[in-house]
């Protein structure tokens, strides 16, 4: 059986058994101690290779300010013992939000980040984990195509696109966004940099990824007679200028990417797919533009793939789909070793840039030890979970104490979260955080 499954694995042997009924290369590792390396970054040094990804909450003020659900779950993250808190995507400009409740990072909200800042690095220092506390980055993001005002959508995408229109109930003849326009984002983005540094946030993420706008630009071969669209060197362009911008700007702040490898859509309308399977990653241009990125400052990369509107399994693989959607005909297994190679891929073309893979949740009790096999190689630098901590936001200290993520605790893949989501309702864990969380 190659298709579509769930998971049911009752043992790491079963698990590593169908990755090679599979021909998946899955690295594995009993010993999970590379989990726990502190490892350097700039000048300063991450306490263990356990990453929290960037997870969106919708649970900001109106006004974009971390609200308290937002504080509730970044001091049980610092808590819970993991050596990086990637925090979720915050927009750069109130146009720019995926939904009303989303972070918006502005100078009219720095009180309120301050404050997000200090109580996670105090709930860090009060649980007692070993080593210097967590780092701290934020994600920059323009929600682009996606984007909506007042609950209705008001997209600023950077191409027609014949997969992607259709996804937003909007007017297809909605104008792109201009170059003019473009160009002043670049100026908000590095702004909003400066804004998390005042905060207190070790880095600053740009979001090139999912479809929002910085990644579909990377994919804007479509967009004509423009200085970002075309050739690679100008589809690039918003990103690598505005990184430098950043760096020219906060030099001290840790730069981080999160760069979308392969979209899942074929060219002219996607990035990263191979020839004939645009969902294949071919990372022949992700390596030229982290190399750009790299000769401009980046410290860290995060790799990630898909458009989670469009073909989500490719880059949250699951056991059920977010409601409507279709099963795919791939076992997650597949999805899970596709995430792990283009991150491994791109940490094998930039051996001392740090990298952190991603895709790890849908492996429940077992994905410690894939994710220590891939490390102990070298195939990642850090291994980022998502769902999961929703689920567990204390999986790392367990971890530490135990040696395994008791199943109990683990995400099932169900794609509640994903749901609340797109609802534009606070996200969590419906399974694990019931009392908090519920899908009616
Ligand atoms: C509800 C939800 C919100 C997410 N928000 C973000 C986000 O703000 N920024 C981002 O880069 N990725 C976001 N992601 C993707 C995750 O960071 C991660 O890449 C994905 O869930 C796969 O990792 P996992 O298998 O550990 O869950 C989100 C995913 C989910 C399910």
């Amino acid at each position: 059986m190659t298709g579509h499954e769930r998971f049911r694995f009752r043992s790491g042997d079963e698990l590593r058994d169908k990755a090679l009924a599979l021909k998946l290369d899955l690295p594995y590792a009993q010993d999970i101690k590379s989990l726990f390396a502190p490892n350097p970054l700039g000048r300063l040094t991450v306490p263990n290779r356990l990453v929290i990804q960037p997870m969106e909450g919708a649970d900001a003020g109106e006004d974009g300010a971390p609200g308290p659900l937002t504080f509730r779950r970044y001091k049980r993250y610092a808590a819970g013992g993991a050596g990086l808190i990637w925090f979720e995507a915050a927009a750069v400009v109130g146009g720019g939000r995926s939904n009303a409740h989303q972070l918006l990072i502005s100078p009219s909200n720095l009180p309120t980040f301050k404050r997000l800042v200090s109580e996670t690095r105090t709930a860090a220092e009060a649980s007692g984990t070993p080593g210097p506390g967590p780092l701290l980055i934020l994600q920059l993001t323009h929600t682009g195509r996606f984007a909506k005002r007042g609950g209705r959508p008001s997209p600023a995408a950077a191409q027609r696109n014949p997969f992607l229109d259709p996804l937003r109930k909007t007017d297809h003849e909605f104008p792109l966004i201009t170059d003019a326009e473009l160009d002043d984002l670049r100026t908000r983005f590095a702004e909003a940099a400066e804004t998390a540094a005042e905060a207190g946030f070790d880095g600053v993420d740009l979001k090139a990824c999912h479809g929002y706008l910085v990644g579909e630009l990377l994919a804007a071969r479509a967009r004509t007679e423009s200085r970002y669209g075309g050739p690679l060197e100008n589809r690039a362009r918003f990103l690598i200028e505005t990184a430098a911008e950043i760096k020219r700007r906060r030099p001290d702040l840790v730069l981080a990417v999160r760069l979308g490898a392969c979209d899942g859509l074929a060219v002219p309308y996607g990035f990263g797919g191979s020839a004939g399977e645009p969902e294949t990653p071919d990372l022949a241009e992700a390596v030229h533009v982290v190399r750009e990125l790299r000769a401009r400052g980046l410290d860290l990369l995060n790799v990630t793939l898909g458009i989670p509107a469009f073909k989500p399994y490719l880059g949250r693989p699951f056991d059920r789909p977010p409601a409507g959607g279709a099963v795919p005909t791939e076992h997650p297994l597949a999805g899970v070793a596709r995430l792990l190679n283009a991150a491994a891929g791109l940490q094998a073309s930039f051996p001392d840039l740090p990298v952190v893979g991603t895709g790890f949740s849908w492996l429940r009790q077992y994905f410690p030890f894939v994710a220590a096999g891939a490390v102990g190689k070298k195939r990642i630098t850090f291994a980022g979970l998502g769902r999961l901590a929703f689920a567990a936001p204390d999986f790392a200290a367990d971890l530490r104490r135990m040696g395994a993520l008791p199943p109990r605790k683990a995400c099932v893949a169900c794609s509640h979260c994903s749901e609340l989501l797109r609802a534009g309702r606070p996200v969590g864990c419906v399974v694990r955080d019931r009392g908090v969380y519920r899908m009616t």
